[in-house]
């Protein structure tokens, strides 16, 4: 078993370039499938996540050819519309696939992705939205056997709740139906509209992406294009919390800076200094950071959910009392219990408030990653803590950051990974 091992309590002081984002990079692999030709994506982190997203569009018959962060996909013999149970389950968001699927073949076969990580994670917003556009789903075998008999048809769908996932399922499902397909209470995210942008330039026809009500009108057939994923936003606010934990300053390279605004003014308000000079973001930390009085997370342009945990490591060690509100996610506090056993005092109500009581140090300790932003956060308090921390689990980290102690050496930290 691999442990990361931090001796905290060093001062950053570098620069890092930040990754591609995965969230953005998952489902513009899986729209690789619907291209029938080779798809060019550049930027695609070197994670496990996407050598999942890989191996599936391997097994569906695409040749994937991997080139330092470049993917060449090439769909043209792509035939499968099943995905093995062993691969649905390896990575959450391989759900993302099914909308490919039945827009490329009419038809597909997944197993619910399963599982529970930070939440029940159901996909009903997913399948009825499938449902709206013709597709007839029945479980068989503990199967989603998905066809669509007529083809899918475009109609207008209103989202309960603006997921993420569901509104990608919708894009990839819709862009070659049959008429207009307009989806309102839409998911925001900028890894929306890399996906539109992805899918536009195949010869796709979203208009909207990034809003609540995008319109899709049909388009015949996706070609092949070069594609460049956008910098992961998530990624940088965990190097920004680094940073706001361990002290000094750290520059972060290739930032989106208005991806990253629902979380500046969190880190602004903990009294660190952020300064954007084009793509690169610069974070100055006072000698202690001050308590945020409210944090709550929500759908984009909200705080983000996966910037969460590492904020509230942060915070662990703040001036004052902050109060989380955890709104997307019903069991995403699974980091709290390990960051008490590096002694912060932090009490959670209902599983979804966090009462972080700010404590003068923390301390290092053997500790768990429970999940992927949950293992990241063990990091982020470690590098400000009293010795040494030991964190384990550490397949959930390698889920979605790529080269993490290679980076935060850079950043000045003193970090290994060990057998
Ligand atoms: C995506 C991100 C994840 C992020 C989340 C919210 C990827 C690969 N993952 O996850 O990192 O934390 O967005 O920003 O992009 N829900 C339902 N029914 C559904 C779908 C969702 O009830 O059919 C609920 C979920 O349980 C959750 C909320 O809606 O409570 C948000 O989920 P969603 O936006 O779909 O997140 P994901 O796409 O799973």
């Amino acid at each position: 078993m691999k442990n990361i091992v931090i001796n905290g309590g060093r001062k950053l002081d570098g620069s890092v370039s930040l990754q591609g984002s995965k969230n953005s990079a998952l489902p513009i692999l899986a729209a690789s499938a619907m291209v029938n030709g080779i798809s060019v994506i550049h930027n695609c982190p070197d994670l496990t996540d996407i050598s999942a997203a890989i191996k599936i569009l391997r097994y569906i018959g695409c040749k994937v050819k991997r080139e330092g962060n470049t993917v060449i996909v090439d769909a043209s013999c792509a035939g499968r519309f099943d995905i093995p149970e062993k691969l649905m389950r390896e990575m959450r968001s391989s759900i993302v696939f099914l909308g490919a699927l039945v827009s490329r073949f009419g038809r597909g076969s997944v197993t619910p992705p399963g599982g529970c990580e930070i939440g029940l994670r159901p996909i009903d917003l997913h399948l009825s939205a499938l449902q709206r556009m013709g597709v007839v789903i029945e479980e068989k075998n503990g199967r989603l056997e998905c066809n669509a008999p007529c083809g899918v048809r475009g109609c207008h769908i209103s989202l309960a709740f603006p997921s993420v996932g569901a509104t990608e399922n919708i894009l990839l499902a819709c862009v070659t139906a049959k008429g207009e397909t307009v989806i309102t209470n839409a998911a925001r995210e900028p890894e929306i509209v890399d996906l539109a942008d992805f899918l536009n330039r195949c010869g796709a026809r979203i208009r909207g992406a990034g809003q609540s009500v995008i319109h899709i009108s049909p388009a015949k057939e996706l070609v092949p294009v070069e594609h460049t994923i956008i910098p992961d936003r998530i990624i940088a606010s965990t190097y920004m919390a680094c940073a706001a934990a361990a002290g000094g300053a750290v520059s972060v390279k290739g930032v989106i800076r208005e991806h990253l605004m629902p979380v500046t003014g969190i880190f602004e308000t903990a009294g660190c200094n952020v300064m954007f000079s084009g793509r690169e973001l610069i974070v100055r930390v006072p000698r202690r950071i001050s308590r945020i009085r409210y944090l709550r997370t929500m759908p984009y342009p909200g705080f983000p959910t996966d910037a969460q945990a590492v904020v509230m490591a942060m915070l662990a060690t703040a001036n004052g009392t902050s109060v989380i509100t955890e709104k997307i996610f019903e069991n995403r506090f699974r980091h709290v219990p390990e960051l008490s056993k590096m002694g912060a005092d932090i009490r959670t109500e209902n599983g979804c408030v966090a009462v972080v009581e700010g404590v003068e140090r923390l301390r290092g300790a053997k500790v768990t990653a429970t999940d992927l932003r949950g293992g990241c956060a063990l990091a982020v308090a470690a590098l400000g803590a009293e010795g040494e921390t030991v964190i384990d689990s550490i397949h959930h980290i390698d889920r979605g950051c790529e080269n993490f102690e290679l980076c935060l050496t850079q950043l000045g930290a003193d970090v290994k990974r060990i057998q």
